[in-house]
C-alpha cells in the first residue's frame, strides 16, 4: 500500500488541475487494486451528486439527495464501506454487476467537495486495511490539487 501511495505521488506531482488529477486517480485505482467495476468521483451541487471523472461502465450522471450510499457517506462526511449493497436501504444500482461498495468523501479546507465512490461485482471486497488506504489517497488528492 506504501508503494502504490508513493506511486500516485508520483503521477498527481506537477499538476493540480481537479479534473486532470482526478481522471488519472481513478484511472490508478481502477487499474492498480483487483476485482473493481467501477471508479470515480461525484461531485456536491447544491442538492445533487455530479457525476465526474471515472472509469467503468456509463453511470447515473446525478443522484438526488437523500437516496443510496453515495449520499449516505455524503450526510454523514466520513467513509461508508458495504460489503453488500442488496442490504444497504436505498442503494442505487447504476450496474446490476455491482455486490459491494465503498464510498469516501472527499473534504477540501473543510468543506465537502464530493465523494470517492468504488464498486466492486464482488461481496465483502473491501477490507479496513484498504479504507485506510483509499482514505489516505484522497487526502493525497487533495494535497496536490486545486479544487
Ligand atoms: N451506488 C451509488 C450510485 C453511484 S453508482 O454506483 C456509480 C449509490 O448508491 O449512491
Amino acid at each position: 500500500m506504501l508503494l502504490r501511495l508513493k506511486q500516485l505521488a508520483a503521477l498527481l506531482d506537477g499538476q493540480t488541475d481537479w479534473l486532470a488529477n482526478c481522471a488519472n486517480f481513478s484511472a490508478f485505482i481502477f487499474y492498480e487494486l483487483p476485482r473493481l467495476n467501477w471508479v470515480g468521483f461525484y461531485r456536491l451541487r447544491e442538492d445533487e451528486l455530479i457525476l465526474g471523472p471515472f472509469q467503468g461502465k456509463v453511470a447515473c450522471s446525478r443522484l438526488k439527495r437523500g437516496k443510496g450510499v453515495c449520499w449516505a457517506a455524503t450526510e454523514k462526511r466520513e467513509t461508508l464501506l458495504v460489503p453488500d449493497v442488496h442490504a444497504f436501504p436505498g442503494h442505487i444500482a447504476c450496474d446490476s454487476a455491482s455486490q459491494s461498495e465503498i464510498v469516501v468523501p472527499v473534504v477540501v479546507q473543510g468543506k465537502l467537495w464530493g465523494v470517492l465512490d468504488i464498486d466492486s461485482p464482488v461481496k465483502n471486497r473491501f477490507t479496513q486495511a484498504e479504507q485506510k488506504f483509499l482514505e489516505q489517497a484522497v487526502q493525497m488528492l487533495v494535497q496536490h490539487t486545486q479544487f
